[in-house]
């Protein structure tokens, strides 16, 4: 069997570079070792910036980024000042107005409900997209006929020929090694000592807009997903269990790192612990394979770059392929690898920082915590400052390779 492109993951890289290409006319079998029912039912994050909301909005009929989806211009960003500017315990309110300061704004809409337009959509337009299909081998991208092997949904074996392969298959992606190498380390690493408890509610929205709270008692992110569901996490141990916490301790937790906000409570249906990485692989191209999204990087969630720097790297691989497959130059393949770095290490600091300024480390001292606190000030009380959370939070225009 063969295509011209060799796309292994369906989320939301691969569905949109099955898009873009098939837009060139070039022609892709997108493969994801899970079922329909658990990519579209997975809860994942939930902001979607100014120009990934622009170009999924024009993928089919089927997007609902701008019509289900809500408008967010601003969020909020709340500590409680232990550094004696206001007398001890008293929380701080500022809002960060993305409109104002860029003329841009995010969109609330899951990333689950994303890729239930883009299947649709790939579906409507007549793409190839195979699910339960397990990858075992990537071979031959050094020459200009790279092949993928695996089993499908029914057990039997296949193997695909290609003039590409694209690694879009997530953090444990199959693809990597035939672009890093056999070392699966092969990347810079960087590990948090806490994690998020995060829950789904069936409440009321608290706030008008998300409310990312340093409280003397932890973070707390208190995020949306409709009229009548609410998402929100506090910071917790790595090893925290899920199911440790009784409902009622975990609104004790979420209202103490909230303060000065009456959070409104409701059933919670649904509670999960997230771990927090920083990842960059060391290679993002050999020969006739790439790595986009989350098989190439991995973000803290705090500031929600993940499917957004997906959604990066594929516009950048896009025009690199179409060189290659249209014009038969290797110019923008050898440019990606570069051009892709950029954004993803201004994502990987942003993630970083809004991390880092917003968290409580366990081994934290009274200065570091005091040092957090005046960098939160810094921030909130220069025009400077604000603009350069609102231009990385609504995301970078995006650039081209070459
Ligand atoms: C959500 C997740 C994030 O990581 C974030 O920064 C904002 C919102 C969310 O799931 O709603």
């Amino acid at each position: 069997e063969h295509t011209r492109v060799a796309i292994v993951g369906a989320g939301p890289a691969g569905l949109v570079l099955s898009h873009l290409l098939a837009q060139a006319g070039i022609e892709s079998i997108v493969l994801d070792q899970r079922s329909r029912e658990q990519i579209e039912g997975t809860i994942r994050a939930g902001i979607v910036e100014h120009g990934a909301a622009e170009l999924l909005a024009s993928i089919g009929d089927t997007s609902r980024v701008h019509t289900v989806g809500h408008r967010h211009d601003g969020i909020e960003l709340h500590f409680s000042s232990g550094d004696g500017a206001s007398p001890a315990g008293e929380p701080e309110a500022h809002r960060i107005d993305f409109a104002a300061l860029t003329g841009r704004s995010v969109w609330l809409y899951p990333q689950h409900e994303v890729l239930i337009d883009l299947i649709a959509a790939r579906l409507a337009a007549g793409q190839d997209l195979r699910f339960g299909c397990t990858v075992t081998a990537v071979a031959g991208v050094e020459s200009d006929r790279p092949r993928i092997a695996g089993t499908t949904a029914e057990g039997e074996a296949f193997e695909i020929e290609a003039e590409f392969v694209v690694g879009a298959d997530g953090s444990r992606s199959v693809v990597r090694p035939a672009v890093t190498g056999p070392s699966r380390e092969g990347g810079y690493f960087r590990e948090y000592p806490f994690a998020w408890f995060g829950i789904l509610c069936e409440a009321p929205p608290s706030a008008p807009e998300l409310i990312y709270s340093n409280s003397d008692h932890g973070f707390a992110l208190i995020s949306q997903r409709s009229e009548t569901v609410q998402r929100m996490y506090f910071q917790c141990s790595p090893d925290a269990d899920p199911n440790s916490l009784s409902d009622a301790q975990i609104w004790e937790t979420l209202q103490a790192r909230t303060p000065g906000t009456e959070l409104k409570e409701g059933p919670i249906f649904q509670r999960d612990v997230l771990r927090f990485r920083s990842f960059v692989s060391h290679e993002l191209r050999h020969g006739r394979a790439a790595l986009v999204g989350d098989a190439a990087h991995t973000v803290p969630p705090t500031g929600a770059k993940g499917m957004n720097l997906a959604i990066g790297d594929v516009i950048l691989l896009d025009q690199a392929l179409q060189e290659l497959l249209l014009r038969g130059s290797e110019r923008g393949l050898d440019a990606y690898a570069a051009a892709a770095a950029k954004r993803i290490w201004k994502s990987q600091h942003f993630s970083w920082w809004m991390t880092s300024m917003l968290h409580l480390a366990p081994e934290a001292s009274e200065f570091d915590r005091l040092r957090q606190l005046g960098e939160l000030r810094t921030v909130v009380e220069s025009e400077a400052g604000q603009r350069f959370l609102a231009e990385a939070y609504t995301g970078w225009p995006y650039q081209t390779a070459l």
